[in-house]
Order: C-alpha cells, then structure tokens, then sequence
C-alpha cells in the first residue's frame, strides 16, 4: 500500500489542470464516492498492524497533497477570470518587434519636399479627380489637339469633362487661379495615366510640380534651383544639363538629365553609356497660362517644373522595377528601414 500511495503522491505532485473541468475529473478520481481515496481508507483496515502507523501517516498525506492541489489549481482558475494576465511573466523579454519602415516613395517625397522647403517652397495639394480645364485647357493643351494624346488619359464616360489627372501641373492651375504672386509652391501627388504595366511604366505614380511666379524670374533662377535640388537629393558633385523640349504650358521648355551618380558620368548600364539621365521636365510659365489663371505676364513671370518621385527614387536606391513600388513585399520594404 505504500508503494501505492507514494506513486499516487508524485501523480499528483506532477498534475495541472488546464480547464476547471480537468480539475474536477481530478477531484472526483480521488474524493469521489468510489474514490482512490475512500479506496485506500477500506484497505488500511487490512494492512498488518506494526505497518499501521507509517501507512496512516501517508494515508493523510495523501488526503492533504489532493486538498492542497485542488485549492491552489481552483483558484489560479479564479483568479484568471478576474486578472488574464496572471500566470504570465511581465518580466520575460519580449518576442523580436519587427519596426516598421517608410515606403521608399513616401521616403523620396518627403526629402524633396524638405529641399525644397530649404529654397522657400511650400506645400500644397489638388484634386486627384481633376476637369478638362485644370488638367488641359488651362494648360494650353488646345481642344483635339495631339498633344493630349502625349498623356494617355483616363476619362470619366459619362463626364467626359471629368478625367483622372495626368500630371499634377493641374494644381499649377489651381494655386495660381487661387493665391496672388510671389507664388513659390510644390505640388506633390499621385497621377493616372492609361498605360500597360511593366518594369517601367505603370498607371499610377506620383509626381512632384514646383512653381515659381514673382516679379522678374528668369531661366537662370530655375536652373539654380534645379541644381540645388540635385545636388542636395543625389551628391554634392551631381552636374545637370538642360536640353530644349517641348510642353504646351511652358516656353521655352526643356528637360532635365543630371550626371549619372552611379558611374559619375563615365557611362554604365543605368544611363545606358550615356553618362546622364534624365530626370525631370520644365520650363518657363507660358504667358498664356498667366493670363488664363488671371495673372499679368507684362508684370509677372515665373518657372515650372515637374519630376516623377518613382524615377528619382529608382535612381537614388538603384531599383530596376516599377511594379515593386505597389507589391508591398515587405521583403523589399523592409529594406528602407531607417533610411534617412
Ligand atoms: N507635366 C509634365 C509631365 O507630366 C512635366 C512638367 C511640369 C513640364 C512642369 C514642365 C513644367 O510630363
């Protein structure tokens, strides 16, 4: 019996109850009626006499450790119906937190906008659903002219008037329709253009508009602060060079490469052998575009250019895919973890 009891002993020892109902299995298996318990207390009436004593003693003990066990397990299951925290080690250290990292074209927009800011720019924004004469008209893009084809618009079909912007010079428009001169303002925003998507192309991205209208600004004063922008974004030893283009809303126009900072010029496979690659469009406020927006040109002059924060991110971080701006892989997200 001793035996017996002892094994008993480190059963109950090693027991935990997971639900209240395991612990009352637990507590009818040993106190029940037909318990080991009531069991055992029958047999001692058996167990020679000179054992009587040390078999009692474990008797009790057993009847204490099955008492001890169903009052310390029934209240760990009170007690973490009204504290769920209890059992649980406030002190182990935590799993490994993963912290979160900025998408690269937020990254990217947020450092032209600082660079800007350091030139005096502030920051405004325009609808993404844009009209006919914010995102055309207005712009010198003359009614069934070719040139709107140039921007593969996404129209609305029952308004046909309604388009989703192209480009964010749309809130050139609205700002100077809005505000009198000196206007030095940047226009960060997405733009939707009908085109398939591939590794370089894609029907929405983003763009970043500047403008500049005062008294007396000149071509010189937008290549300054085109440089200053480059410099600043790429490398202090970033050169620029400005090639004639054409835009209906801007005269003369042009386009911007910057010296290729991967190779320094000397040609790679990122500016194709060329030693430049181009980055942004601009060109001086055409004064038809003053007088549309209710501006005097004979008083007024100014700059505008417009980049697309895609490109310039995949220059400055050297990525090869368009598309892996919208997959949110937090593989190649987690990459721009604590960049900048
Ligand atoms: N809106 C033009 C584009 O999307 C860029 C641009 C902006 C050009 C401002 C000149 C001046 O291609």
């Amino acid at each position: 019996m001793e035996e017996q009891i002892r094994s008993y002993l480190e059963e109950i020892g090693r027991f935990t109850a997971a639900t209240p109902e395991e612990l009352d299995q637990f507590r009818l298996r040993f106190l029940g009626k037909k318990g080991i318990l009531n069991d055992l207390f029958a047999g001692f009436r058996n167990v020679p006499n000179e054992q009587k004593r040390a078999a009692g003693q474990l008797l009790n003990e057993l009847k204490v450790a099955v008492q001890d066990k169903l009052d310390v397990l029934k209240a760990s299951f009170e007690d973490r119906v009204e504290n769920p925290l209890s059992g649980t080690d406030l002190t182990r250290p935590v799993d490994d937190i993963q912290p979160g990292a900025k998408h690269p074209i937020s990254l990217v927009r947020s450092q032209i906008i600082d660079i800007f800011g350091r030139l005096g720019y502030t920051v405004s924004e325009g609808p993404e659903i844009e009209d006919d004469w914010h995102n055309f008209s207005a712009l010198n893009f003359p009614e069934e002219h070719p040139a709107r084809d140039m921007q593969d618009t996404f129209f609305i079909s029952k308004a046909p008037d309604i388009t989703l912007r192209t480009h964010t010079s749309s809130v050139q428009i609205r700002a100077m329709e809005k505000f009198k001169p000196p206007i030095r303002m940047i226009f960060p925003g997405r733009v939707f253009r009908n085109e398939a998507i591939s590794a370089r192309a894609h029907c929405i991205f983003h763009q970043v508009e500047g403008l500049y209208i005062d008294k007396n600004v000149s071509f010189a004063d937008l290549k300054q602060n085109l440089l200053y922008f480059a410099q600043e974004m790429f490398s202090k030893d970033t050169r620029i060079r400005l090639r004639p283009s054409y835009f209906p809303f801007t005269e003369p126009s042009g386009e911007m490469d910057i010296s290729c900072h991967i190779c320094g010029g000397k040609g790679c496979n990122i500016c194709k052998g060329t030693g430049w690659v181009e980055i942004l469009g601009c060109g001086m406020v055409d004064p038809q575009v003053l007088l549309n927006c209710n501006i005097d040109p004979d008083e007024y002059s100014g700059f505008a250019f417009g980049m697309g924060i895609e490109r310039i991110t995949m220059l400055k971080y050297q990525i090869r895919d368009l598309r892996l701006f919208f997959e949110n892989d937090v593989r190649f997200l987690r990459q721009f973890r604590g960049a900048w």
